[in-house]
């Protein structure tokens, strides 16, 4: 097959004259930050995943900062895994606490419950569980030993039924190559009242919204309300109505876009099956992590880059980073072993069926070269 001049991308964000005509409606009702379209889309994504209140937020790493500051969390351990993306890690050293960085499961690269319950301390206040992928933790079988508060990462579970239902609070991310993206921006999600009062104004160094108070009549006639009060130390990571157009936009072609991933990780998973170990079946397959033996996966991705493929991997685990060295002194038996055969193939909305055509022949002829 004739080597193509340009790259396919591993990850890709992809849209067209449907956003490009809602954001000109948005850039001409004269409302660009946080508003109506933000409104709108709260709305419909906490239905969406069946939960009472959803925040947005500039991003799902602020998102998960925003809840810790809210609970209070700060000066003790967190509990994640080593095999996500530096947001987890790093967040809690953001708040003050140890970054108790545990191993993950072999079969679907989550946390693994029992290197938690092996590894919690007296002051762990909190555990980040990562849907791997869009693959659901164990939440419950980390429930069955630990009461406190569980924190969901749904940055790649958008849209897995089910996600989000498992942690205390939620936090998705629509970042530019997610399965929803927007650019950047994220979603906390809920069903705490309190927690959810506390957290909104704290988008906005604690003063309520703007839109609402325009919104809101004043003695029944519509009016600006220019007072405000705060009383809470607040941060500035409120989502704003440009990026919740794309969002809007792009949540109407989230179930096409789920399930052309979906025929994309089929495909792979039954015509590579020779060739790879396949990811456990994701919903969202936010990512395509497959297996290959440890001492071919640099050389295919060498290879396929030269077919000019573009893969990744998903991920170089968090206990590898320098900077998480002081918190890591420990053995990683599983991710050690695993993370070595991860590369993640080709797969988003943007690729044509040809595109999968092109990735398996070249994936093929790298192992048919050396039998
Ligand atoms: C597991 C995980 N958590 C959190 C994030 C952070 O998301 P954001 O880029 O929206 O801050 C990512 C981003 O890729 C991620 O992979």
């Amino acid at each position: 097959m004739k080597i193509r001049d340009k790259t396919l991308s591993v990850l890709q964000p992809h849209g067209g004259d449907e956003e490009v005509n809602a954001l000109r409606d948005t850039i001409e009702s004269g409302w660009w930050a946080k508003g109506p379209k933000v409104a709108q889309f709260e709305k419909e994504f906490a239905e969406m995943v069946g939960s009472k209140y959803a925040i947005a937020v500039t991003s799902a790493t602020h998102g998960q900062d925003l809840v810790l500051k809210a609970m209070g969390i700060k000066d003790c351990d967190i509990i994640n895994p080593t095999n996500s993306f530096m947001t987890t890690a790093v967040v809690p050293l953001w708040n003050n606490c140890t970054s108790n960085i545990v191993d993950v499961l072999p079969d679907n690269m989550c946390i693994d419950p029992e290197d938690v319950k092996r590894n919690l301390k007296p002051n762990t206040k909190a555990i980040i569980a990562v849907n791997q992928a869009g693959v659901p933790a164990d939440i419950d079988a980390i429930r069955e030993f630990y009461d406190g508060f569980i924190l969901e990462d749904c940055a790649h579970s958008c849209y897995t039924p089910g996600a989000g239902s498992k942690g205390d609070v939620a936090v998705w991310s629509f970042q530019a190559v997610k399965t929803m993206p927007c650019g950047d921006g994220g979603m906390i999600t809920l069903n705490d009242k309190e927690l959810y009062e506390k957290l909104v104004p704290m988008t906005w160094l604690g003063i309520s919204s703007t839109y609402s108070r325009v919104r809101n009549t004043h003695n029944g006639k519509p009016g600006y309300t220019w007072d405000y009060e705060v009383d809470t130390l607040g941060y500035k990571c409120y989502m704003i109505d440009i990026i919740a157009t794309i969002c809007l936009e792009q949540m109407k072609k989230l179930p096409k876009n789920l399930e052309w991933r979906r025929h994309i990780q089929h495909r792979y998973s039954t015509e590579l099956a020779e060739y790879i170990q396949p990811p456990v079946y994701s919903d969202t397959v936010q990512y395509y992590c497959a297996k290959v033996p440890p001492e071919h996966r640099n050389n295919l991705i060498n290879y396929l880059a030269d077919k000019n493929i573009h893969t990744s991997i998903h991920f170089k685990p968090l206990h590898k980073f320098k900077l998480m060295k002081e918190f890591t002194k420990r053995e990683y038996p599983v991710a050690d072993v695993e993370w070595q055969k991860l590369i993640s193939l080709p797969c988003h909305s943007a690729m044509k069926e040809e595109d999968i055509d092109y990735v398996m022949y070249w994936i093929r002829e790298y192992f048919s070269e050396r039998n």
